[in-house]
Formats: C-alpha cells, structure tokens, sequence
C-alpha cells in the first residue's frame, strides 16, 4: 500500500505514482495508466506537453478503481501562461481528462507570465475544478519571486531528482516552506550509469530487490513523492514492490553520498524563456 503524503492545504497525496512522459501511444498510455490502478497505484501524472490527457482519462474511467481514491495530476505549459490562457488550459484539461475536479494542477515551468497563470489557478481552486496547486522546474530565486505574491502556497515543487542529483540548494528550501519535493526523472531517466551504481547494486542483492526498487525505496525513506515512468507491465508491478523492505541507515548514507554537483537536464535559462513558451504549437488531440 502506497503511503500518503500531507500537503500543505490540508489534503494528502500518494507518494508514489505513475508517469506517462513520452508515451505518445494512446492506446499504451491508456493500457499503462489501467495497469497501474489494477497494481495499486492512485496517482498519475500527465501534463497538456505530454499529448495524453485524454488516453489518462480513458485508463482512469475503464479501470475498476473509484474515480475518488485516483489522484490526477496535470500541468499547464508556459505558452499557456497569462490569466485567461492558462483559465483556458485548465478547462481544456478537464475536458480531455474527463474524470471531474483535477487533483494537482502544476505550472510546468518558471517562465512567462507565472504571477497571471497562478492568479487563474487560485481561481480554479475557488471553483472547485482543481484541488491543489503547485509548481515544477522552480528554483530558490523562482519561488522567491512567486510566493510573496500568492494567496495559495505552491503545495509540491516536481523537479528533477534521484540519487546523481539531490538538489542540495532546492530542498532545504522546500522543506522550510512545507512544500513536497516531487521527484521526476526519479530513476536518472533509466540512466544505466545510476542504475549500476556499486552501492546501489549492494543493496539490491542484500533485499533481493533490483536497482531500481533500491533507488525508489530511497525515494520514500527520503520523504519524495516520485512518479517512476514504465509502459512495461512487469516494471509497472516492480515499483510499487518496495514497501515490503526497509534501506538501512548505511545504505541510505552511502545512497546519500552518490549525489553530483549537476542535474541530468540542464537546459540554459535563455532557452527555457525562449524556446518554452514556443512549444506546444499543434493543436492538442
Ligand atoms: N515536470 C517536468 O518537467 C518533468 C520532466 C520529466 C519527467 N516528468 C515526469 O516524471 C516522470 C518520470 O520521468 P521519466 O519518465 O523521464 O524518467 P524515469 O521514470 O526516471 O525513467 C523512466 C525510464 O526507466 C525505465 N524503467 C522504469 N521502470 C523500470 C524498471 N523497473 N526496470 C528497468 N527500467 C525501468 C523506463 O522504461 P520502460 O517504460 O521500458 O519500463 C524508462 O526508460 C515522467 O513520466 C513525467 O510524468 C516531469
């Protein structure tokens, strides 16, 4: 059983989830997201970027889990920033979603017009469209900017974070200001050189476990929601196998120590303000 997180409004979270970046294919999407729910997972995360909303849907309603024990995440991307752009995005999400009130809406990036997109997004929650709100990709200087200005704190930064990058400037932040840290990329991207980490293999053969379970339960006992990404159905049932073992101190210091001075994905900053908006051109299916 998935433990839940609390936020910051008072509501709570499942810590782990299912991520669905990248998997264009709808009908895979909506296998995956179906195979999940029948795993024991209760959260997705999908986004507007990602083109799946309506495939997370259909998993979410032709599953046998009750629509009010899911909890939908989705975001809004930078082009849709602005108050009545990103008002429409989030209608626009719901409508493609189609299972009722959004559990987490996130704004994707901290570019564009940020402050208007977040007055839309207090709004929705006054409507009763959307539940939580949050941020991702937002650094100390980008949360410095927004928070004085809100009325609803950001309740969960999603930000790139695994054992090769632990966000050592981010997440003292984040904790001073009760905000969850949300792990994306939480297994490096399947990045090979993570996964045959010596230390990380060790403690697989100690729990029989695989690498991966190993780095997601370090997740957990760091206090991370992570949101692991599979289309295979043999992965989907092994990540959310992890609550049957426990790392030891050591193995979560050694886990600790493996921690590097630069993320997987660092776009420049010139590219987020400049590219990102851009993106998302066609029309969504
Ligand atoms: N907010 C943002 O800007 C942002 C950015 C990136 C991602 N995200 C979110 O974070 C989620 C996860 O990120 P991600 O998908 O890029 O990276 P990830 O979850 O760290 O890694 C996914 C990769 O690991 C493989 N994998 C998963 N489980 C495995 C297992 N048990 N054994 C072996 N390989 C396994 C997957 O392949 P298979 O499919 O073959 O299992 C895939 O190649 C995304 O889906 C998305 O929801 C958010």
């Amino acid at each position: 059983m998935v433990p839940d997180i609390p936020l910051s409004n008072g509501l709570t979270m499942p810590q782990l989830g299912l991520g669905v970046y990248l998997v264009s294919d709808v009908a895979v999407c909506e296998a995956s997201v179906r195979t999940a729910l029948a795993d024991g997972y209760r959260l997705v995360d999908t986004a507007v970027l990602y083109r799946n909303e309506r495939a997370v849907g259909r998993g979410i309603r032709s599953s046998d889990v009750p629509r009010d024990e899911i909890f939908v995440t989705t975001k809004v991307w930078p082009s849709d920033y602005g108050h009545d752009k990103t008002r429409a995005s989030i209608a626009g999400s719901l409508e493609r979603l189609d299972c009722g009130p959004i559990d987490l809406m996130l704004l994707h990036q901290p570019v564009g017009d940020v402050r208007g997109a977040w007055r839309a997004m207090e709004d929705a929650v006054g409507q009763g469209i959307v539940r939580s709100i949050a941020v991702s990709n937002f650094g100390v200087p980008d949360l410095e900017k927004l928070l004085p200005y809100v009325r609803i704190p950001p309740v969960v930064d999603q930000v790139e974070l695994h054992p090769h990058w632990q966000q050592p400037d981010l997440l003292p932040y984040l904790s001073q200001h009760d905000i969850v840290p949300e792990a994306w990329y939480p297994l490096g991207h399947g990045s090979r050189t993570l996964l045959a980490e010596p230390v990380i293999a060790a403690a697989a053969v100690a729990h029989e476990k695989s690498a991966v379970q190993v780095i997601l339960r370090w997740h957990m006992q760091r206090g991370f929601a992570a949101i692991p990404k599979s289309t295979d159905p043999a992965h989907i049932a092994a990540n959310i196998d992890i609550f049957d073992f426990e790392l030891t101190a050591g193995e979560m210091t050694a886990i600790d120590a493996l921690g590097r001075d630069r993320a997987i994905f660092r776009p420049p900053r010139w590219a987020m303000s400049v590219v990102m908006p851009l993106m998302r051109a066609r029309p969504l299916p």
